[in-house]
């Protein structure tokens, strides 16, 4: 077994770990990526699209914007829609404030392509099997790849591993907290031109569906559709039908074309805590997932590395431990904030199959309240487009070597 040490190992080369090593290495902390699957099916997988002011900044901040700036699609509103009424929500006017389309995926070419340019280390295809010794200051993890098994002990591990991850198996004493919902999503990718000029979220009463997009001539549609729902039943000019019935209105024609992907998206909401044990931390969906309205995943992944990325550079370069040990509750306080917000979007726009009719009515009422009083729908864009980079966050690029 080949050993080598490093001063973070990290697990995962989705968003967070990739977003985490990146502000690393700019700050000239060693570091290596270990990841199970290749590359090609890591810039392959399709997953949300839309990115948060601060996940914005904080691309920028790491110098991997360029295209984000170039091809990304600066939406400043959503339309919500409840029956046929469709309603503007104005970021602009409400707050200040915009987000940007621009596909998960896209995001991970960028990252991987520059990680690659400049040769910090990222192993495909190694798949970590061990996680050791987290209690003491230099924690081992073991991980085989085609070259056979290797160990490596670091200062700090960080499973960035997502939901069926090893990191979180190594947390003792986790409290987790499990919420499903008993529909998913059928989401499809189409090459058409999207009929709007702005996401539109849809209720109607066969059903949700969401109206977004990929760019100027790809589509990304989607429809709720009960979890126990198999694929094969959908065939794609039911998909259509199915998606002009519930985005009907006056005037709109949602523009059909060649449908290149299919699949489904279970909602769940996760939380687990804490987040940190000795020298392992978890970082994004290894520690928490939401469902998908309102597409605060990929944001909420790269907060958490962000956070973890201040932590450890104070900690290593400044030798500040306070930052870091303050890791686990901050990001916490923060999930709990977005699974309110996520489940609030989630229960305003779907219909709920076994719901008794007091509890539509109520469902009516936000409906109303977020398309008659300005209050209410300037709560729910300032939730939609986040918070932009902190102080705290742009500060740390003085490390930056
Ligand atoms: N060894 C190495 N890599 C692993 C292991 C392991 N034992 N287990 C999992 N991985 C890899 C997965 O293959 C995956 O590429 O960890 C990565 C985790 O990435 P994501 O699932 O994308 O998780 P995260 O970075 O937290 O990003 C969350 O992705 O799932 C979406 O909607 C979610 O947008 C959110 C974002
Ligand atoms: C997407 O484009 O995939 C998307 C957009 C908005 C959401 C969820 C997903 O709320």
């Amino acid at each position: 077994m080949s050993q080598y040490d490093t001063q973070v190992a990290i697990i995962g080369a989705g968003p967070a770990g990739l977003i985490l090593g990146h502000l690393l290495s700019l700050a000239g902390i060693d570091n290596v990526i270990l990841e199970s699957r290749t590359r090609d099916y890591v810039e392959a997988r399709v997953r949300a699209g839309v990115l948060e002011q601060a996940s914005v900044g904080l691309l920028d901040l790491v110098g991997v914007a360029d295209r984000l700036k170039t091809e990304g699609l600066v939406h400043e509103g959503i339309y919500l829609q409840f029956n046929q009424q469709r309603h503007h929500i104005s970021f602009g006017e409400l707050v200040e404030g915009a987000v940007t389309i621009y596909g998960q995926q896209e995001v991970l070419k960028d990252l991987i392509g520059d990680r690659v340019r400049h040769e910090w280390p990222l192993i495909f295809g190694a798949e970590v099997q061990v996680i050791e010794d987290v209690g003491s200051a230099k924690p081992t993890l073991r991980y085989r790849d085609k070259d056979g098994d290797h160990e490596v002990t670091a200062s700090f591990i960080a499973a960035c591993d997502g939901t069926h991850g090893i990191g979180r198996s190594s947390i003792p004493s986790m409290r987790t907290y499990n919420h499903d919902y008993p529909y998913s999503w059928l989401g499809i990718l189409a090459d058409a031109a999207p009929a709007t000029d702005e996401l539109i979220y849809a209720y109607s009463d066969r059903g949700f569906a969401l109206y977004s997009m990929r760019s100027p001539s790809i589509s990304r549609l989607y429809l709720q559709v009960p979890s126990t729902e198999d694929l094969t039943h959908w065939s794609h000019s039911q998909i259509w039908e199915e998606l002009s019935l519930r985005l009907a209105s006056t005037g709109f024609e949602v523009t059909t074309g060649e449908i290149t992907e299919v699949g489904l998206t279970p909602m769940r909401s996760v939380v687990s805590t804490p987040m940190r044990h000795g020298h392992l931390f978890l970082a994004g969906d290894s520690a928490h997932v939401v469902p998908p309205t309102g597409a605060k995943g990929l944001n909420l992944a790269l907060q958490d590395a962000l956070d973890l990325g201040v932590g450890i550079i104070h900690a290593i370069k400044g030798r500040d431990y306070e930052d870091l040990d303050g890791y686990s509750d901050r990001c916490i306080a923060r999930v709990w904030q977005i699974q309110r917000f996520s489940n609030f979007m989630t229960s305003l726009m779907h219909l709920n199959y076994s719901a008794d009719e007091y509890q539509r009515q109520l469902q009516r009422a936000d409906q109303r309240g977020v398309s008659i009083s300005r209050a209410e729908a300037t709560s729910l864009a300032e939730r939609y487009v986040g918070r932009p980079l902190d102080d705290r966050a742009r500060s740390i690029s003085k490390w930056f070597v």
